[in-house]
């Protein structure tokens, strides 16, 4: 039985790139009953961005609300908040300890961020460090992630396999499983959807609201008339993500036609997009309506992590002679 761990940054509200590329592949596998699955909400990551208590904590019933929504069994998988088990800030101190700086410095999640350097927190730059804590805690045997968060799981095998050999077997190295046709989510600019590049599409926003989005998505400017090619719009590419291939098929043919305007093909775009998601749609506005529901199942969840998390621990603190 192969543990299958991953988490999600509560940044916001779950977009359509968190949920083709992080969430609903996640779920998918932890319906795999060969596998055990954790999955948890990366609160304490979100800290080295979000200073505002309140808001950090509807992201986090936002976050919670959209993985139950898209079909989460919290019965089957362990569902937990990364702050409900404070052992894992303990763990990234020893990883940290065992972490050339020199090698963290070289992290994208922090290099990313040279040019405004005064805006860089000491958070930001350990990190990697918290999300190997993450995954070691938990023994966990593969990571699904995007591809942007390959380096993170390298650094997780790399600090891990330090550890073990100055100190003996301890850590189960990790392998990440990078979903292949989701691996690039584009936004609604073209380049990769993500919250701080402000090209996401809200798939939990009000119907009126979600249409604005799609409306805004940049294409290129020619003629209702023209022939156009699909392969280079973002409207194609997203709708390629969600539409059956009979549907894709059409849209293409309509492209190259011409006499299609992009407008026509947003419309779509929106009609796919509220049916692809109405009952993950239903369910997310029902259970944000009901908080202590959310509390609840997360607080279960927590539970069980903490049992695992501490006998880790237990075996780690042995190894560097603390117990
Ligand atoms: N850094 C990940 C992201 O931004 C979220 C994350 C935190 C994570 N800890 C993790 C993912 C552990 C997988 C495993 O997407």
């Amino acid at each position: 039985m192969a543990r299958v761990l991953t988490g999600v940054q509560s940044t916001g509200v779950p977009h359509l790139g968190n949920l083709l590329g992080a969430i609903i592949p996640a779920i998918e596998l932890s319906k795999d009953t060969k596998n055990e699955s954790y999955l948890f909400i990366a609160d304490l990551h979100s800290l080295t961005q979000i200073k505002d208590a309140d808001q950090l904590k509807d992201n986090t019933y936002a976050t919670a609300a959209a993985w139950l929504a898209c079909g989460l069994d919290h019965t089957n998988t362990v569902f937990y908040r990364q702050s409900d088990v404070p052992e894992v800030t303990e763990l990234m101190w020893y990883l940290l300890s065992y972490f050339p700086f020199s090698r963290l410095s070289l992290a994208h999640s922090f290099k990313d961020k040279q040019e405004t350097i005064a805006e860089v927190n000491g958070g930001l730059f350990t990190y990697p460090m918290l999300m190997a804590a993450d995954i070691l805690l938990y023994d966990a045997d593969i990571v699904p992630v995007g591809k942007d968060q390959l380096q993170h799981i390298e650094m997780t095998r790399d600090v891990a396999s330090r550890f073990n050999s100055k100190m003996g077997d301890t850590f189960i190295i990790p392998k990440e499983q990078i979903q292949k046709q989701t691996m690039l989510i584009p936004g609604t600019d073209g380049h990769k959807m993500s919250k701080s590049r402000n090209n996401i599409i809200d798939i939990f926003l009000p119907e009126k609201k979600l249409r604005k989005q799609i409306m805004a998505i940049k294409t290129e400017s020619l003629a209702l008339e023209d022939s156009k090619n699909p392969d280079t719009c973002n409207v194609f590419n997203l709708y390629k993500l969600l539409a059956s291939d009979q549907k894709v098929g059409e849209m293409r043919d309509k492209y190259v036609a011409g006499g299609y305007g992009f407008g026509h093909a947003k419309q779509e775009l929106f009609e796919e997009i509220l049916k692809s998601f109405e009952v993950q749609r239903s369910k997310y506005f029902s259970l944000m309506e009901n908080k202590d529901e959310i509390d609840q199942i997360l607080s279960e969840g927590s539970l069980k992590a903490r049992n695992t998390a501490s006998n880790v621990l237990k075996r780690v603190r042995a190894k560097l002679g603390y117990l």
